[in-house]
């Protein structure tokens, strides 16, 4: 096959997926996007290792009609060929885009590669690991998904001559390692609330197509349907234990809701032009997508935190200016830059414990787990 004419998006498989992107690295290197990618704080994304023989072991005859009908929607490939550029694809003058926009904006696209790609990278080594059919079809399934939003992303970095090397993250990247039922939660989490980002994006912009800077998110419709679809993979995965979403294990639900979405809250507030760009107060953006994630979560989690709680908003942005101040200490140095950082990093860490006790809102959970993209 020849991997110069052959696009990320026409693969079929993660294999080939990654073999294209392999050739592409070899073509074209960046340092300044892949070291970027490298980054490992709290607030960048980052690659994960599990227990890869307990995931395997999940047996899913509980959720089997509900399971069945997802892996055939996905087998049927609906978004085969989608994630390139074509017609639609507007030119993008790079060159004249406003500075603080463009910073802005390459991050944006930066993180997102390495996110897309952590999910590929994980789901990859879980598909050549486990011998269960089930799993290791869905996870093949998942893994071909992110591979080409991987891709399509570095489509889009390119043009502004830049390229995150794939293959150099995947052997150098540092791996995190989660138990798997923090997989889940984690995962099933930021592949909702990936859903719920696209989409809220993607409307605001239909209604206000002059504020749409940049052709990638025309894309985000389709693209936020397979996101979606790995959320109700997981959501059908927990389902077949109901010790993961019940007793103790509802604290960590808790501890993760309140860490995906602090996260998000702090990592948009430091790109104010870009949604200034796109005509987004990110206030609003946080609360419309908090809403919908919650709304969501509800087919599988018995609890979401209290978004419209006094405390939350007011600890939000405790936390959001304590680590606006930590990075800003980071970048002095001497006995005082120490103490300040000392003195961001407890502030960041009350704030999160706030938010953390406020009081959850209980919900009963449905018997049938799977919902339909509505938004
Ligand atoms: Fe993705
Ligand atoms: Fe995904």
């Amino acid at each position: 096959m020849n991997m110069q004419t052959k696009h990320t998006a026409d693969a079929t498989t993660v294999e080939e997926g990654l073999a294209i992107a392999e050739a592409q690295d070899a073509q074209y290197n960046d340092e300044m996007a892949t070291e970027t990618a490298m980054a490992n704080t709290l607030l960048t994304p980052r690659f994960y290792t599990t227990d890869f023989d307990e995931l395997d072991a999940i047996d899913v005859t509980p959720v089997r009609e509900e399971w069945d009908k997802l892996i055939a929607q996905m087998e049927s490939d609906p978004n085969k060929g989608h994630f390139k550029k074509n017609e639609d694809w507007d030119h993008v003058d790079w060159d004249n885009m406003e500075p603080a926009l463009k910073k802005e904006f390459i991050d944006f696209l930066i993180s997102s590669c390495t996110a897309e790609f952590s999910g590929c990278v994980l789901y990859k080594e879980m598909k050549r690991r486990g011998n269960n059919k089930d799993i290791t079809q869905l996870f093949q399934l998942m893994a071909r998904d992110e591979a080409r939003h991987a891709g399509f992303i570095n489509d889009a970095l390119r043009e502004a001559g830049l390229r995150v090397n794939l293959g150099f993250l995947t052997q150098k990247k540092k791996y995190t390692y989660f138990r798997p039922k923090f997989i889940y939660y984690a995962t099933y989490l930021s592949e909702k609330i990936g859903y719920a980002r696209y989409i809220t994006i993607f409307r605001h912009l239909e209604a206000h197509p002059e504020h749409r800077f940049h052709p990638i998110f025309k894309w985000f419709q389709e693209w936020c349907n397979d996101e979606f679809s790995h959320g109700e993979a997981f959501a059908l995965l927990m389902k077949t234990d109901p010790k993961l979403t019940s007793g103790r294990n509802v604290w960590w639900i808790k501890f993760f809701l309140t860490a995906v979405y602090s996260t998000m809250y702090v990592r948009d507030h430091q790109r104010p032009a870009f949604h200034e760009a796109l005509g987004v107060d990110p206030d609003w953006y946080a609360h419309e997508v908090f809403t919908k994630t919650s709304e969501l979560s509800k087919q599988i989690f018995p609890i979401t935190v209290d978004i419209d709680h006094p405390k939350w908003q007011a600890n939000l942005e405790k936390m959001q200016k304590a680590n606006a101040d930590l990075a800003l200490a980071k970048q002095q140095t001497g006995p005082m830059a120490f103490l300040k950082r000392m003195g961001a990093s407890a502030r960041a860490a009350t704030a999160f414990a706030s938010l953390y006790f406020i009081p959850a809102k209980q919900h009963k959970v449905p018997a049938v787990t799977r919902m339909e993209p509505v938004y």
